[in-house]
């Protein structure tokens, strides 16, 4: 009784995308899956969906081989994926996005049970919204639990989750963990996707580690293994640490001041004040949809607001993302698919899309320097694609180094990232954390809001912790534990170093 790919072959045009992969998904066990950007894993997980058709090799569900690539089938066999790329649709409501998924849609919706279906999921899960909400109105980190949700909502035999915590804070991780756990001790099978090695080992035994299409390693306990191994296995590479050396780059100008700032958007801020300064990496974390990003889409005029915002010491325009970014702005959002990216360009008119003006003459573009400039950051960032390929076409870490790129590129005066290494492999991380590193030490002044609390630990300058639209908080270097920054984004009081 297992979920079973034997042997599975896929390319993409001249790309060979998996290379005869072999894995199975056992009932009461959770596997990890673990490979750098682009070594295949979605593809995998699509092809065990029924939503890709690989080119050779087949997929049985207890036994049954599975003919058609329909992931009715597929679901129908008990198989339920929570996707990386979320699957919602943002018009309908919660409780509507979970019956179209269950597939209780069957000419007349039972309205009474679907609010009972929710209700149930909403406290296994501790759901922060109603059934009622408009998806597209809920924050990425609540999207990302409805996504869990929905793919729980069939009672699936086998669930694969394909990065789906990588908005989620520690404690909705925590919570997605001990109900991936107790229906794990009921039978259900688990395939667990994640660059977050400190998830993969708190709840997978059996790991697999893909590399470039191939499986490089099949092991049956994780903690046999150390995270250096791991990390040789998915690179082939020596592993080097995961943060550079600390080095505080901060200097005495202020490059943005914000005071009193306050959005009425869907998740409200009120009296938001800090200063930044030039070199300085702010760090602001709390646990998620509680202002974060609306203080960064205030500052970048994509949310109406009210107070004071100056950069340098001159004030500009709230409200307007034109008036933000000729202030000297940038803001790399978390949602890269909805916000960052025109998906079905080619990457490489993504790559140039801030910087056309700067790279022009005259007003007409250069289409040589455009080239060479797209090249550079293709390399500089590692990028699995071709400048040519439409930018949907590459796996989701590359997409997300494009997203970063492009504006780091336009060398502002003023960084806002939103999770920028959202679903970016490790070694990825290790080159953006020294990017943004030399980007500060060039003086720019960075607001890094982060739902990984390592990377503000280890990091940021300075944290700011939000809670219900404020700022709760605040924590210098030494003083950011990650016990300090969870204590603080859950309100409670930080006893002493190491316990809470
Ligand atoms: N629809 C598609 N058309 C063309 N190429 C594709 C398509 N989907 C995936 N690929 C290519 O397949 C390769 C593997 O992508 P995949 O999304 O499986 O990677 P991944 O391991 O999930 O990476 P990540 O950690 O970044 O999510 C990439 O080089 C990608 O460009
Ligand atoms: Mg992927």
């Amino acid at each position: 009784m297992t979920l079973t790919a034997t042997d599975l072959t896929k390319s993409y045009g001249e790309n060979q995308v998996l290379k005869g992969v072999t894995i199975f998904v056992e009932p009461g066990r959770v596997r990890g899956l673990l490979g750098e950007n682009g070594a295949g894993k979605s593809t995998l997980i699509r092809i065990l969906a029924g939503i890709t058709r690989a080119d050779h090799g087949e997929v049985t569900v207890n036994g049954e081989r599975m003919r058609s690539n329909r992931p009715q089938l597929f679901l129908a066999a008990g198989v339920s994926v929570a996707h990386q790329e979320l699957s919602l649709c943002p018009n309908l409501t919660v409780a509507e996005n979970i019956v179209v998924a269950a597939g209780q849609y069957l000419g007349f919706i039972a309205y009474r049970q679907v609010a009972e279906n929710f209700e149930r999921l909403r406290r296994e899960l501790e759901l922060p919204f109603s059934g009622s909400s408009v998806v597209g109105n809920l924050p990425l980190g609540s999207r990302q639990l409805l996504e869990i949700a929905k793919a729980l909502a069939s009672d699936p035999r086998y669930l694969i989750l394909d990065e789906p915590t990588s908005s989620l804070s520690s404690a909705e991780f925590q919570t997605i963990c001990r109900a991936v756990e107790r229906r794990t001790g009921q039978g259900m099978g688990t395939l667990f996707i994640s660059h977050r090695m400190e998830e993969v080992r708190r709840i997978c035994r059996p790991l697999t580690v893909l590399r470039d299409g191939k499986v490089s390693a099949d092991i049956d306990n994780a903690e046999t293994v150390s995270d250096m191994d791991l990390v040789e296995r998915m690179t082939g590479r020596e592993a080097g640490t995961k943060f550079p050396p600390y080095h505080n780059a901060t200097t005495n100008r202020v490059a943005l001041q914000v005071a009193g700032l306050g959005a009425p958007s869907s998740v409200p801020i009120t009296d938001v004040t800090f200063d930044l300064r030039a070199g300085e990496i702010l760090g602001i974390g709390g646990l998620a949809g509680h202002g974060q990003e609306t203080v960064l889409r205030a500052i970048f005029g994509a949310d109406r607001s009210t107070g004071t915002l100056t950069v340098d010491g001159s004030a500009f325009a709230r409200g307007s993302v034109g008036a933000a970014m000729r202030a000297g702005i940038a803001y790399v959002p978390a949602d890269r698919r909805q916000e960052s990216l025109l998906l079905q360009m080619p990457v490489s008119t993504n790559a140039v899309l801030p910087s056309l003006g700067r790279l022009a003459r005259h007003g007409w573009r250069r289409f040589d320097d455009e080239h060479r400039h797209v090249h550079r950051m293709l390399s500089r960032f590692s990028v699995k694609g071709r400048a040519s390929d439409a930018i949907a076409t590459l796996s989701g870490g590359n997409q997300q180094k494009i997203a970063l790129g492009k504006w780091l590129d336009r060398q502002p005066k003023v960084l806002l990232l939103n999770d920028p290494t959202r679903g970016v492999d490790i070694p990825t991380k290790l080159l953006i954390y020294r990017e943004l590193q030399a980007e500060a030490e060039r003086g720019t002044a960075i607001i890094l809001s982060s739902s990984d609390t390592l990377e503000l630990q280890e990091f940021a300058d300075r944290v700011l912790i939000m809670r219900n639209g404020r700022i709760a908080t605040e924590l210098d270097h030494a003083q950011a534990s990650e016990q300090a920054i969870v204590a603080a984004s859950l309100g409670v009081a930080n006893a002493s170093k190491g316990t809470i």
